[in-house]
């Protein structure tokens, strides 16, 4: 989906020096752009995640790409959008960029950043960490786990249980997946410390392998045609020489990986095992196929 940038608001914190942006459809997004200080390949990491999070009907912010005019980019230099790299400045190009949305009216309802722990109870959906868990071990994400909290409806967001339509809950919703596939550099490496929320109030509840469904079961089964559909929707603008045939390489290692999810979850509860302090079973109930 792409929609117009239309209020540049102000700058978010972060490493990519992304921006919140009201857009032409009424909703708000924070903006990464191409020329971003972090790197091109961001852009696409974030699209390509931010889809599959979505088939796998866990809450992640929706992705579009945001149409940012000419005209636009020189009346938001105005009032401060600019790329740092180092002392170098780097110029902005109009056309298509990322953009998050933001889940509630940030002007209205307050979103935040980080929870307390004893807060993490309290969240509608603590159990999308668990499906969370298993997708940045997949994806090879070489961050930790992002999310932002606010309350809004369930029904709104919660795509696989039925909510009345009146009700409002505390909800985790995931964003920056810009390091996934370990960021710039493409690549799935086995790195089980890596990828995960640093405290186990989001895991507490993992007792078992059947905490980790239904989202790992749908990463097994994940479909090549999911897969497709979010790739031939990132703009031609976003690639550099050659990167295409290496981006299509990457995904079907990303394919093939989807069976050895179990195996490094394994991996990963042993090399971190403070973070799953109720998941009890010592035996490995999956093996590789
Ligand atoms: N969809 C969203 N809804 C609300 N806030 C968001 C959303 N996406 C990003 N943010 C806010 O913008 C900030 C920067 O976003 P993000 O973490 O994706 O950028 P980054 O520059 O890659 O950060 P980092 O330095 O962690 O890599 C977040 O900390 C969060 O406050
Ligand atoms: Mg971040």
């Amino acid at each position: 989906m792409i929609v117009d940038a239309v209020e540049p608001i102000r700058k978010m914190r972060g490493g990519a020096q992304a921006w919140l942006v009201r857009a032409g459809d009424g909703c708000y997004y924070v903006l990464k752009l191409l020329q971003n200080a972090q790197h091109s390949r961001i852009l696409i990491n974030e699209w390509l995640c931010s889809h599959f999070l979505l088939h796998l009907q866990l809450c992640a912010a929706q992705p579009v790409l945001l149409n940012c005019t000419r005209e636009w980019m020189e009346s938001a230099a105005d009032l401060g959008l600019h790329v740092q790299r180092g002392t170098e400045q780097v110029p902005l190009q109009p056309g298509l960029h990322f953009g998050s949305r933001v889940p509630v009216d940030p002007n209205r309802e307050s979103i935040y950043d980080f929870l307390p722990d004893a807060a993490m109870d309290g969240l509608e959906n603590r159990s999308h960490y668990h499906g969370m868990l298993a997708f940045d071990q997949w994806v090879s994400n070489a961050d930790t786990r992002q999310s932002v909290y606010f309350r809004g409806r369930p029904r709104e967001f919660l795509r696989d249980a039925v909510y009345a339509p009146t009700a409002v809950s505390f909800l985790a919703m995931m964003i920056d997946h810009g390091y996934a596939f370990q960021g710039p550099d493409w690549r799935l490496d086995d790195l089980p410390r890596q990828g995960l929320y640093p405290r186990p109030s989001a895991y507490v509840a993992i007792r078992s392998w059947d905490d980790l469904e239904p989202w790992l079961s749908r990463i097994q089964g994940f479909s090549e045609s999911a897969i497709d559909e979010a790739l031939k929707q990132i703009p031609s603008t976003w690639y550099a020489a050659g990167e295409e045939r290496e981006l299509e390489r990457l995904l079907e290692q990303l394919l093939r990986r989807r069976q050895r999810v179990p195996d490094l979850l394994h991996a990963c509860r042993l090399a971190r095992p403070e973070l799953f302090p109720n998941w009890r079973s010592t035996v490995a109930v999956w093996t590789s196929a």
